[in-house]
């Protein structure tokens, strides 16, 4: 590493490494890639001039420095030669048909209209060019799924049309697929381009890292995360997803391959772990061993091809059906090897254990209820490049069924449903049905039975650090804690709070004068999966999405960039990344999949747990979400996910429980939706008896920002006694704690009994017990904080840009107006008036404003400076439909000031916009003289 400790060109390189790693190459034909060095590209598609980073809402909001798109990466370059008059002619279009932003949050169009690509036009660039690269993008985020609509899964007329013209004029086409999640893909067979990749979102290195793909500086080595069938109906889940109320999982642990290696072979277009590279390679096994409840498996890879790449290496097993009923395959195990040379060689070993090959038995057909069991049976080993290219490595036979760990009901259906289940036919497996087993507990007698006794109040006076110098325990420090600290401590401020970091999601912990001088410091968290995003403008790195990092299957290689972002999120004084994203790809419609990884739960931890690993490292951590089954956008808010106890644990659960169980994560965010019966902000079963006691998880669980409490008929987000029973300690978000502004029912619940003081403070102790190993908290007591003091000691890139000043001139009459048509607020807007005047003073921002946004829950940032500084934040939600006063008092202002208004999404409306002197100096000088002279 150079000098600078967070050195952002090292930040870049591992980005870009990242996203050509990433990138899924599906077709390739005759080896049209690598392209030769002075190959003639004709760029087709709208997309180069609109590179997608990333989809949209909070996991998208970066203020990058710059954002590098497959165009610009190719042009910097210069290896490759560019068609300009091509590129001319699309300039001139997009003159008249520029991006359409949408209206704001959750209103973005998915697509861009794309220009008519005709035949004339396909063959006069085949002219003076060898190649045609064709781009289609998408996108897709927060609280906006994707349809089976064209424009969307499917590709648009315009598209079709677009391939269908390049592919007869050219030889050689490359479709470069920029979207976050895959694709309707039956337009390969149509129109047969020579290759076709997936280069997803890869953030602000993301033209650079294909580039590198595209000339070959690296050999493709990315592979599905997940299964592109045919046809969107051909997922078991697309018949329950989508509804307002309810999504009733039939297809239960049937989600991608699980189904499709199971059910429908013939469905799949490309399968799971596939991905071709630009040699190939040789999986040989050493054998396995089986010891101490742990298969070890050893393989060594040759590159039998004749060029350099790295191989993943993929270990399944194929269990036996028993009484349970199980997937043909299932993914137990990966490793990615080095960049090999020609006919070298590496072995990899894999090491997977019995709990992965167990199945929960949520009925008790096995004997065993609420028990993860191994069936009698054999036990089949594979290992291979994908799914559907194995070696049967060997077998393990379990005389009698074993119980790997015996559990106990939680989280179980309360409705009656049925799910699928394989039938042995002729060849392979038909789909059955069988009842799903339906709760026989109530997780709310279970929480009254394990209501603790509280800690008797003392009015002693120890400081947070007191509990870190064991001068006290943290029972005695809590036990100091009044009845109005405890309600405040588990609410947490924001978005943009003033008391961290500038346009941050929120604040959390001290957030009361009273708890801050108890020694607990503010602590800070902010979004996202996708980089920092802080709403004051501030800019941070934009990093390749989700799915791309799991597409790399290369944990040491995430776990290296989440290093870099440990560090920024240092140099920001932030504590908690608000990510990573970790729901299930049920389904290819879910609008927020490019900010998670997989339809595969294993892949899903795995990848969760490098990222938290990577921050670690720098004293920082990510927060898990959405725990758990966010797995649609829309009607996020009200609808349930019913599904049985053995699909929610052997799926959904799964990858969080190996990111706290492996990567010890210690912040959770709970999802918008409920699960089973109950708001998941609200689930004791979820929070408290599986995460907290199954897991020995030991941290801080969050709702998402403004969530609803509660039993899912119900749901309320003023029921802050339902989520601290939960253990679910920090509602998200209000605007002051200690006015509890957003009307929370704990203090009624306390004294009617129905929230007891001990759940209270057990939510405070697991803050505070957070709070004790955060950076902030080193900072706070000026011990250990070495690293944030050399951080803040290194130059800031100035970030200030003072082009298009509005002018505002304050007259005799002491006020002036400014014309809101001059103000632009466009999603990352940045306009700067120059205020100046001729008398000193304090001077005063008074105006209106109000959310135009399309959606209610839009999150809609304005930031206010004065010069560098920022003096005040306003985050409207969508539904804030009413003008509201702004006033902004700047302080002894002695000489032009600038004044800047930041807008960081769409959806703000502004009005009246005027600055005044408040407060005259002269005058106040006057006036004192005058005392003066009177005394
Ligand atoms: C999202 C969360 C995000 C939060 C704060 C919510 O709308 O669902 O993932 O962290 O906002 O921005």
């Amino acid at each position: 590493m150079a000098n600078k400790i967070f050195d952002i060109t090292e930040f870049a390189k591992v980005a870009r490494q990242a996203v050509a790693e990433g990138v899924v190459l599906l077709k390739n034909d005759a080896k049209v890639l690598p392209l030769k060095e002075g190959t003639r590209v004709a760029i087709f598609g709208r997309s180069q001039f609109n590179y997608y980073k990333s989809g949209t809402g909070s996991g998208g909001m970066v203020n990058t420095r710059y954002v590098v798109g497959v165009y610009e990466a190719i042009e910097q370059d210069g290896t490759l030669e560019i068609n300009s008059n091509l590129r001319n002619t699309y300039e001139d279009w997009v003159k008249d048909n520029p991006f359409d932003a949408g209206a704001g949050w959750a209103a973005e169009p998915w697509f861009q209209k794309e220009m008519p690509v005709t035949k004339e036009l396909a063959l006069e660039a085949r002219e003076d060019s060898d190649v045609a690269i064709v781009l289609i993008g998408r996108t897709a985020g927060e609280d906006q799924d994707n349809s089976n609509a064209k424009g969307s899964y499917l590709l648009t007329d315009d598209e079709q049309q677009m391939l269908e013209n390049v592919t007869k004029a050219f030889e050689k086409t490359i479709v470069l697929l920029n979207v976050g999640n895959i694709i309707d893909m039956k337009w390969v067979d149509k129109y047969n381009p020579s290759a076709v990749a997936y280069i997803w979102q890869g953030g602000q290195e993301g033209g650079n890292g294909v580039l590198d793909v595209l000339k070959g500086a690296v050999s493709p080595s990315g592979r599905l995360t997940d299964t592109i069938a045919y046809n969107i109906e051909d997922y078991p889940s697309t018949n329950n997803f989508g509804d307002s109320k309810r999504n009733i999982q039939q297809e239960d642990i049937y989600v991608g391959y699980r189904y499709f290696e199971t059910f429908a072979k013939d469905k799949v277009m490309y399968p799971f772990g596939y991905g071709l590279s630009y040699t190939s390679f040789d999986i040989f096994s050493n054998g396995f061993i089986v010891d101490d409840g742990q298969v070890k498996v050893s393989v060594t890879v040759t590159n039998i091809g004749d060029y350099k790449g790295k191989q993943v290496v993929q270990a399944y097993v194929s269990k036996p059906q028993g009484k349970l009923g199980k997937p043909a395959l299932e993914l137990v195990g990966f490793a990615k090897t080095k960049e090999l040379k020609a006919d070298e060689s590496e072995i990899v070993d894999i090491v997977f254990t019995n709990y992965q090959m167990a199945s929960f038995d949520d009925s008790g057909v096995t004997g065993h209820k609420n028990a993860y069991v191994l069936e009698e049976g054999t036990y089949v080993f594979y290992v291979g490049e994908n799914i559907r290219n194995l070696t049967r490595i060997g077998t393990y036979n379990v005389g009698r069924t074993k119980v790997v760990e015996q559990l106990t009901e939680a989280l179980a259906p309360q409705i009656d449903f049925t799910r699928i289940k394989p039938e042995a036919c002729e060849d392979g497996f038909s789909i059955s049905y069988e009842d799903v087993p339906k709760a026989t507990v109530d997780a709310t007698d279970i929480r009254k039975a394990n209501i603790k006794a509280p800690i008797a109040k003392t009015d002693s006076d120890f400081k947070l650090v007191d509990v870190l110098d064991n001068n006290c325990t943290l029972d005695e420090f809590i036990g100091q804690l009044s009845e109005e600290e405890l309600c405040a401590i588990v609410r947490g401020e924001g978005m943009s709070s003033p008391k961290v970091t500038p346009g941050c999601g929120g604040a959390f912990a001290g957030v009361t004068d009273s708890l801050v001088a108890k020694g607990i410091p503010t602590c800070c968290c902010t979004d996202g999966p996708s980089g920092i995003r802080m709403d004051s403008g501030k800019k941070a790195f934009a990093m390749p999405n989700g799915t791309l990092l799991a597409c790399m299957w290369n944990l040491d290689l995430t776990e290296k960039l989440y290093n870099y972002e440990g560090l920024e999120l240092r140099k920001n004084k932030i504590d908690v990344l608000l990510g990573p994203g970790m729901n299930l790809h049920r389904n290819p419609l879910n609008g927020r999949n490019f900010e998670y990884f997989s339809e595969d739960p294993f892949v899903t931890g795995k990848n969760a747990a490098a990222q938290l690993k990577g921050m670690h490292k720098m004293g920082v951590t990510g927060t898990i979400k959405h725990f758990a089954m966010n797995t649609q956008e829309a009607y996020r808010h009200t609808v349930e996910h019913v599904a049985s106890e053995r699909a929610i644990r052997e799926l959904y659960l799964k990858g969080f429980e190996i990111a706290v169980k492996e990567a010890g994560a210690t912040a959770v965010m709970t999802t918008y939706g409920s699960i089973n019966g109950y708001y998941t902000s609200s689930s004791y079963d979820l929070v408290t008896r599986i995460l907290r006691n199954e897991w020995g998880f030991e941290g801080i669980v969050m709702t998402d920002w403004w969530a609803k409490g509660g039993k899912a008929e119900c749901g309320d987000s003023t029921d802050m006694a339902a989520i601290v029973r939960a253990q679910n300690d920090l509602y998200m978000v209000t605007q002051s704690a200690k006015d509890n502004t957003n009307k929370d029912n704990l203090v009624d619940a306390l004294s009617d009994g129905s929230l007891d003081i001990s759940e209270l403070q057990t939510c405070a102790k697991n803050i505070c017990q957070f709070v004790l190993h955060t950076p902030t908290f080193a900072r706070f007591i000026e011990r250990n904080n070495e690293l944030d003091i050399d951080l803040a000691n290194e130059a800031e890139d100035d970030e200030t840009e003072f082009d298009n000043i509005i002018d505002c001139r304050i007259d005799e009459s002491g006020s002036a107006h400014i014309s809101t048509d001059l103000i632009e607020t466009a999603r990352n807007s940045s306009n700067t008036v120059s205020v100046s005047f001729k008398e000193r003073g304090d001077y005063k921002l008074s105006m209106r404003v109000r959310s135009n946004a399309t959606s209610d829950l839009a999150q809609i940032p304005l930031s206010i400076f004065r010069d560098k500084e920022l003096v005040k934040m306003v985050t409207l939600t969508g539904a804030d439909k009413d003008w509201q006063n702004v006033e902004v008092v700047f302080e002894n202002c002695a000489m032009t000031f600038f004044m800047r208004l930041y807008f960081a999404q769409d959806g703000m409306e502004i009005d009246d916009i005027t600055i005044s002197l408040a407060k005259s100096k002269e005058e106040e000088f006057r006036l004192m003289f005058a005392r003066m002279g009177e005394q």
